[in-house]
């Protein structure tokens, strides 16, 4: 054991889909503990309004706090793109300002475009996440070249969270959203799993997908990208 006190590194979602990134999470860092909490109650956040998001996610990391995390990783979309800047912003220095609280999306758009040979992306997400369009403004700061064309798949979390994958509706309402995202525009060459939920339909998804239209999903990223922070900090 090493003589450093180290403290459980909380991973939060509204649900099951945490734990597509906690599996990497735990892979990457395996003398870490974690503690994971998922908020399946009241999931899906997808669909629910900026105010709410805001109020669950911030009990559900105090709840972590309190659980002895130092760092909470929201392993969820829509609470990165909804809550995670109030946190860190308002709440964060009132609560203690040395804890910390990381998302998703910042290191999943700081390198999406590299995947891109034609420039050109899509993101399947939820509604939320379309709608605070934090992907098209996170890409373009990085990538301004690329062109982002997005899909709300305000199915996808409600088949996953009730257990219907492989169903015929969850087949319907998978190939909907791919066939709507890909009529976009013939060159998208890049699908961006902007959910954490989606991992668990990728099966389901790559019979959707042209072989030559990479998937991309976030676990390996948010993991190496947390390697690197907690090695610079
Ligand atoms: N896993 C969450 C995300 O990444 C799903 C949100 C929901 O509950 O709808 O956005």
């Amino acid at each position: 054991m090493s003589q450093q006190k180290s403290y459980p590194i909380g991973v939060f979602d509204s649900g099951f889909g945490g734990l597509t990134i906690l599996k990497e999470l735990k892979h990457h860092l395996p003398a870490h503990d974690f503690i994971y909490l998922g908020d399946n109650a009241r999931a899906p956040y997808g669909s629910r309004s900026f105010d709410t998001v805001y109020e669950y996610t911030l009990e559900c990391v105090k709840k972590l706090f309190d659980m002895g995390c130092r760092l909470v990783i929201l392993a969820c979309n829509t609470a990165s793109a909804k809550a995670l800047r109030s946190i860190q912003q308002k709440d964060l220095p009132n609560i203690d300002p040395n804890r910390r609280v990381l998302g998703v999306i910042r290191p999943t758009t700081e390198i999406a475009g590299k995947f891109s040979t034609n420039k050109e992306i899509g993101i399947l997400a939820t509604y939320g996440t379309v709608s605070s369009e934090s992907y098209l403004i996170e890409l373009n700061k990085f990538f301004p070249e690329l062109k982002v064309y997005q899909e709300a798949c305000p199915m996808w979390v409600p088949i996953i969270e009730n257990d219907e994958i492989g169903t015929a509706g969850a087949e319907f309402f998978v190939q909907r959203h791919l066939h709507n995202l890909l009529s976009k525009s013939s060159s998208i060459d890049t699908l961006i799993l902007g959910c954490t939920h989606y991992p668990l339909l990728l099966e389901e998804i790559k019979k959707h997908v042209p072989a030559s239209v990479k998937i991309i999903t976030q676990g390996e990223i948010v993991a190496a990208g947390l390697v690197d922070y907690l090695q610079r900090h």
